[in-house]
């Protein structure tokens, strides 16, 4: 047992080391955003009618023709049209390099778009402060971004000056204040730079306790795939559907519940959009969906059957 545990660090220590420089580059990239916008401030898109925010976003979020490239000679996403109603379920799907992260950038404006719109409420994106539109957004991401510091701060992080109640009230919602009180110092436990001290599965549920605490209109979800045991798995679960209620959520979905569950499934390959509706309409369709969803899970499915 003892050579099996020494092992299996062998193999997961690259990994984690991966994962931790992937949080710290994206802290890094946050900051350097910031100095960036600021250096650029004036050259940048006028950000028109800023003053014209939304009060209270219902989470109605539509594409229009949207074209992005990232490098000139290289289309990638073409005339993309989505119209998502307030609290809808989106699960994007389709294989690697689809373009499947991207239009969750574009959606948050870390790219900005060649050409189309998206209305954020009916309120062009464009034409309201980059700020104005993350704010309208949370992200559970896969690799999830914990920082330095006890666990009190971060699920705070998801809320300017949120309170010590507010944070175990999220924290509840997420199901991981159980957790949290096991641990000797409790919210004032001090997470490692890379969160090593706690699980996979803990760490998820701390950025969904965060997520609940910031109470966005609209939910970006990037399911992870990484093995977590069957009851935190179950957790997890639980806190994202809850934490998807009332919400707009576009869920990069890798597990097949969700995606079945979805209102709408929209099946991207190469930059566009190839297919959309449920689970049952795509299945009987047998298209690109339907072979993707054979070659994903064809265990999944015999297992079932
Ligand atoms: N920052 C970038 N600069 C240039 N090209 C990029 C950049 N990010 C992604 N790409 C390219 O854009 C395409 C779409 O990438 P994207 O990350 O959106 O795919 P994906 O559907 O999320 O794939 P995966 O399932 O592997 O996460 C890929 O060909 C990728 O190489
Ligand atoms: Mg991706």
């Amino acid at each position: 047992m003892q050579a099996f545990i020494q092992y299996s660090r062998q193999f997961t220590n690259p990994i984690t080391q991966i994962a931790s420089q992937m949080n710290l580059l994206q802290s890094g990239l946050a900051s350097a955003e910031r100095v960036f916008e600021f250096l650029t401030a004036e050259e940048e898109a006028p950000e028109v009618a800023s003053s014209r925010g939304i009060r209270s976003p219902a989470g109605h979020v539509v594409l229009d023709h949207v074209s992005f490239r990232y490098q000139a000679d290289q289309p990638l996403i073409q005339d993309f049209d989505l119209d998502v109603q307030p609290g809808q379920t989106v699960a994007i799907v389709g294989p690697t390099g689809a373009g499947k992260t991207t239009v969750v950038n574009l959606l948050m404006r870390f790219y900005e778009i060649d050409s189309g719109h998206i209305y954020l409420d009916g309120v062009d994106a464009h034409e309201l402060p980059r700020e104005r539109v993350r704010s309208m957004f949370g992200m559970v991401l896969q690799d999830t971004w914990l920082f330095a510091g006890s666990i009190r701060d971060n699920i705070a992080y998801g809320k300017e000056g949120a309170g010590a109640e507010e944070v175990v009230a999220a924290a509840r919602a997420a199901s991981v204040d159980h957790f949290v009180r096991t641990l000797p110092d409790g919210y004032d436990t001090v997470l490692d730079e890379d969160a090593s001290n706690i699980s996979a599965g803990q760490r998820q549920l701390l950025t969904i306790a965060r997520a609940f605490l910031a109470d966005p209109a609209i939910l970006i979800l990037d399911e992870a795939t990484s093995n977590v045991d069957t009851r935190t798995e179950v957790h997890i679960q639980e806190a994202m559907a809850r934490l998807r209620k009332g919400r707009t959520s576009f869920v990069i979905a890798h597990r097949l519940s969700t995606i079945r569950n979805a209102d709408s499934i929209v099946v991207m390959n190469a930059g566009r959009i190839v297919e959309q509706g449920s689970h049952a309409e795509l299945m009987q369709r047998r298209g690109f969906y339907h072979d993707l969803y054979a070659s994903q899970f064809a265990d999944a499915v015999e297992a079932v059957s």
